[in-house]
């Protein structure tokens, strides 16, 4: 018997360096306070400890998240147009989007993520999987800008695509990693990439929700330390990146709420007085400064809905769980 091996496709437009300038980092290094964008977490280790903080007993927004998909997906089903092209921003392990196509029925699925090795592999494996449904991959930084480009466009025309409708799939409340300005920016894209096939198209997203501060710091800071180590992790990819010398071991996991702006803050907090070097650059810290590493932004559901709406999306429902933890919103475009 042959067995032949189905690829999917897959369109690179990321490119990260390894010694690069990045003036982009080097920038937000030489700030005070210092900081890294959190898109920077994400090379291959990092995105394998993401899928273990899923995992974590305090990590409740995955598992949250996956229960009201259990529980009204059927439901959203009846608003997500059928034959959609699935276009699932920050997709990762492509696991949340995969449980959904019994139901959704998208006619194709194009992933989209900025660890390009790492979606390239998981969607190797999902498309044996599932051998009738087209997929492309895009290996992209969409928090610079998010649009498919021509490349997925002309793909999608050979393949008759071109008009079904877009579901833009954002699960995870990725959104809450970006300030609300930014994230009223990526909304208005989104809303254009749904608008941009046929009828029908919106935006599913699930976002995170405002709650105690004892149930918030252990998610991001959990007993087995797999949150630091996500954290740390970031530098070792900026030194390979960049060329620089950070020591992870000099650098403690800071996790906190910051109730005056509804997010959890991440820093690296430096445990000594130390210089980090790269060709060409070098900044100090003293005894106890902070590298901030990311925000994730709680939302109240009245204030996401605004937010939605202001970018452009018609009348938008949405769906919880039982403690009203994490909501899924449907935004038609
Ligand atoms: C990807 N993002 C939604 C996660 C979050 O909860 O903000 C990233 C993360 N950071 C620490 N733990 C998880």
């Amino acid at each position: 018997m042959r067995h032949t091996t189905l690829a999917p496709h897959f369109v690179q437009l990321h490119h990260p360096a390894a010694g690069a300038s990045h003036p982009e980092l080097v920038a937000g290094l030489l700030e005070t306070p210092a900081r890294i964008a959190p898109k920077f977490f994400y090379d291959a280790l990092g995105s394998r400890l993401f899928d273990a903080i899923t995992e974590l007993p305090e990590y409740y927004p995955t598992r949250t998240e996956a229960a009201v998909f259990a529980q009204h997906g059927a439901d959203m089903a009846r608003h997500v147009p059928e034959g959609a092209v699935m276009v699932d921003l920050g997709a990762g392990s492509c696991a949340k989007a995969a449980r959904l196509f019994p139901v959704l029925q998208p006619a194709a699925y194009l992933p989209v993520d900025i660890s390009v090795d790492y979606l390239r592999d998981t969607l190797a494996a999902l498309q044996q999987r599932h051998p009738e449904l087209p997929m492309l991959g895009l290996g992209m930084d969409f928090s610079a800008r998010l649009s498919l480009g021509p490349a997925a466009g002309a793909w999608l025309a050979e393949r008759a695509l071109a008009e079904q409708p877009r579901l833009v799939f954002y699960p995870g409340s990725s959104i809450g990693n970006f300030t609300p300005d930014e994230a009223l920016a990526l909304l208005c894209q989104a809303h254009a990439v749904c608008r941009s096939g046929g009828a029908g198209g919106g935006l599913l997203i699930g976002v995170d929700r405002v709650k105690p501060r004892a149930v918030l710091e252990p998610a991001y800071d959990d007993a087995l330390g797999v949150t630091a180590a996500f954290n740390r992790n970031l530098l070792l990819h900026v030194n390979r990146l960049l060329g620089a010398d950070f020591a992870p071991a000099a650098w403690r996991h800071v996790g906190l709420y910051n109730a005056v702006e509804s997010r959890i803050e991440m820093h690296l907090q430096a445990t000594g007085a130390q210089t980090v070097r790269w060709p060409g650059g070098e900044r100090a810290f003293a005894d106890g400064e902070r590298l901030h590493t990311e925000n994730s932004y709680k939302w109240e559901p009245g204030a996401f809905e605004a937010l939605l709406r202001e970018a452009g999306f018609g009348e938008v429902r949405h769906w919880t769980d039982a403690q009203g933890w994490f909501s899924v919103f449907w935004a038609p475009a």
